[in-house]
This record gives C-alpha cells, structure tokens and sequence, in this order.
C-alpha cells in the first residue's frame, strides 16, 4: 500500500461583504439561470436577507420561486419533500438561504432533482451505496445568515436518516455551491445561542481540520476520482484553520452578548468561511463523528433560543460536548499542534509538557463553553452512561470523519470518551 502524495484545493468563489447579498440576481444571471427555487426555514420565510434576495433575482428578470418548508437539522424526510418540489419545477438553479440546514436541503434537492435516483444512492457508504455525482449540478448559490456550517464552501450535504437515528449525509465535489455569497448583515438578527452553537462549530471545525490525520498519512487512491473530499490535514488547510481559531475565539463572546456590534459579526462570519475552506479540503474527525448520534438520538432536550416545535441538540452544541474529550485522546498523536491549537485559543501554554497537550486544550475548551452558556456535558442534554453503548454503536459507521482521527479509536475508546463526555466540568 503507497501513501498519498498529493492534496487538492477546492473551494467555492466567495463574495464577502455587508449588502453583498443584493448582488444575487446579477450573479445568478451570469449564471445563466432564468427559473430559481430559493430555499429557506420557515423562521426565515419573512426575513430581510429572503426578501432582499428574492427581490434581488426578481429585478434580473429571474423567476423566483421560495420553498420555505426547510427543517432545522433536516432528515431523509425533509429533504425528500424539498426534493419533490424540485423535481416538480423545472428550476434551472438555486439559492440556498439560512443556516446549514437551509443550504445543505438546496445541495440534496438540486442533485436529485438534476440526477434522479434512490434515495440512498448517493450517500456515504456504508449507510448509502456512497455513489458518486454523475456530473455537474445546476448552478447553487448560497447565501449563509448564520456564522457557522461553512456549508457554503463545502461540497457536503448533512441531514438525520431517521430509521438509524444517526446523521450521515452526502459527499461529493460537484454539490459544492458555485458561489457563496457571505454577507455579515445576514447574520444581525440571530439570537444568542443561535450565535453561541454556530461559533462553537465554526472553532471546532478549525481545530479538527488543523489536527486531523496528515493527508501523507492515508493510503493512495486507486484513482484520481476516488480521493476523498476529505482528505486530511495539509499545510494550505493549516494556514485557513488557524487563522479561523484566533479570530473565533476572540470575537464568539462579543457576537453572543451584542447583535449590533458589527465587528465581531464580520470577524465571526470570516472565521466561519476561513474555517469551510480548511475543513472542507482537509475535514472533521472525531467531535464530529460522535456528534451525529448525540443529536440523532435526542429525547426531549428543547435548546433556549431555537424553534420549540421540536427536541433537538443544535450541531454545534453535539460537537462541543464530545470536543474536550475526543481532543483529550487526540492529543498523544501530535502534542506540539494540539499545544498550537490551545495557544490560538487564547491559552497560556508556556511551559505546557507534550504530556499536558490534551488538558490544557481541554480545558481552553471548557473554558470558552463555560463563557457561551453551553450545557455541562451530555448528561445535561439528557444522556446517562446507559446511553453510551448506542451512541458508540452510532459513531462507528461515521467513516468518512472517524478514520481522520489521528490516532484511532475502536469502540472502547468511544466509549471512554462518551463517558468522560457525560459532565465535563
Ligand atoms: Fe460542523
């Protein structure tokens, strides 16, 4: 078996900038599309950055056409009626406007809709048959309004395949949006833990991108084709996640606690893209992976400031509760980067033995979730040791994130890290 000597760089073009979303319909345009489904929430459907960018299509001599039935943390079901009404509208392209959920829904319906097929098709073995996209999608342009998922630069489409109670989702380059446009004005009316949960994502997808197992490190493909979209950490990801982790944690707290500061809305919503770039290319590892089935298996945990209709653990909450372990076990494989990664934070590391690595970015962890209100541990989510064997059962098939950790873990290692997850303070 040969080792990878070869990383690629791929990301969408970007257009950053406050009022940057009234440039949608000239965009779009150039983009050749005369027919849009816009795809949003329900708690959006009314919302100035939906109204600026349908008004914007709309003066191009676009059509518009607003789908705004998008579940947060969307399932196999909610993407299937998204895709339904794509199918059944004859859109030559799209826009996806709001949080990941919102962008990820508009990805899956402008590929089934362009390439029909089973559901499962398409995504990620071994929970789907992991088949890659035939060819080019219709132009997607997303217009994120939370600073967090990145999904705007990423070819990744996540949602809850109910029957499992796990979240997997859809890999490929081609769902990658052709255009994200990255306005901090869209980010002015979120509440703060909206805020909180989407800059905790936003920091872990820097630290696990920048610590992940080493793109030399993974066996070479087969094939060109066959190398991963996520494909380890690698010295342009480096460069993206580390600027990503000094400005989130400096700016999360001031985001949270003042809508109007402006910016700390613009540094956040930078660090979020910063970071979709590096995870993107180099990808998440295990605070992902166990992050699936804590938000997969909720009960009836209904987080302050989101929708109340529905139990949920927001993403970014399911990451950060299993982060200062997970980083705990991670840190033995490379003590000086995870030492890096805590000083970004904002930690003193002076003097920090290779042997510390994993506590002190443990406890700089623990620290910024203690200053942005997060629950302490899963148990205060509603999780006790009797759930851990499920939730290590629900991890395992995670491949895609799991297998870049960099240093591996079997079940017993998951399950020492749900374990030590239950209260972390
Ligand atoms: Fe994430």
């Amino acid at each position: 078996m040969s080792h990878e000597t070869v990383f690629t760089v791929e990301t969408s073009r970007i257009k950053f900038g406050p009022g940057a979303t009234r440039e949608v319909g000239y965009d779009m345009k150039a983009l050749g599309a005369s027919k849009v489904m816009v795809v949003t929430d329900p708690g959006l459907a009314e919302s100035e950055p939906v109204s600026v960018t349908v008004g914007a299509l709309e003066s191009e001599g676009i059509e518009a056409v607003l789908y705004d039935q998008v579940r947060i943390e969307p399932t196999d079901t909610s993407y299937r009626h998204a895709i339904e009404f794509a199918q059944g509208g004859g859109f030559d392209g799209f826009v996806g406007i709001g949080g990941g959920s919102s962008i990820d829904t508009a990805k899956a319906a402008n590929l089934y809709s362009t390439y029909p097929a089973d559901f499962l098709a398409y995504v990620n073995a071994p929970i789907g048959q992991g088949r890659p996209v035939p060819g080019p999608l219709k132009p997607l342009i997303a217009v994120p309004t939370t600073a967090g998922t990145g999904s705007e630069t990423t070819g990744v489409a996540i949602f809850d395949l109910e029957a499992m109670h796990a979240k997997t989702g859809i890999a490929d380059g081609a769902l990658r949006p052709a255009l994200g446009i990255v306005d901090p004005d869209n980010t002015r009316s979120l509440p703060r833990m909206v805020t909180a949960c989407s800059g905790l994502d936003v920091l872990c997808h820097a630290l696990e991108s920048l610590t992940a197992l080493p793109y030399e490190r993974r066996s070479a493909p087969e094939n060109p084709g066959l190398r991963p979209a996520y494909q380890g950490a690698n010295p342009t990801s480096h460069v993206w996640a580390s600027e990503a982790i000094e400005i989130g944690g400096e700016y999360i707290t001031r985001a949270m606690d003042d809508p109007d500061d402006t910016e700390a809305r613009f540094q956040m919503i930078l660090a979020a893209t910063y970071a979709g770039i590096g995870f993107g290319n180099a990808g998440v590892t295990l605070p992902h992976g166990m992050s699936y089935p804590v938000a997969g298996m909720v009960r009836d945990y209904i987080p302050p400031d989101y929708p109340p209709d529905h139990p949920m653990i927001p993403h970014g909450m399911a990451v950060i509760l299993n982060a200062p372990a997970a980083f705990r076990f991670m840190a033995p494989a490379n003590p000086e980067l995870h030492l890096y990664a805590a000083g970004l934070l904002g930690a003193d590391v002076t003097g920090a033995s290779p042997e510390e690595a994993g506590d002190v970015l443990a406890g700089a962890i623990i620290d910024l979730m203690r200053r942005t209100d997060m629950p302490n541990g899963l148990s205060a989510v509603g999780y006790g040791p009797d759930d851990v064997d499920q939730l290590v059962e629900g991890t395992l098939p995670q491949h895609r994130v799991t297998k870049l950790s960099p240093r591996p873990a079997g079940p017993d290692d998951l399950r020492e890290m749900f374990l030590e997850s239950l209260t972390l303070w």
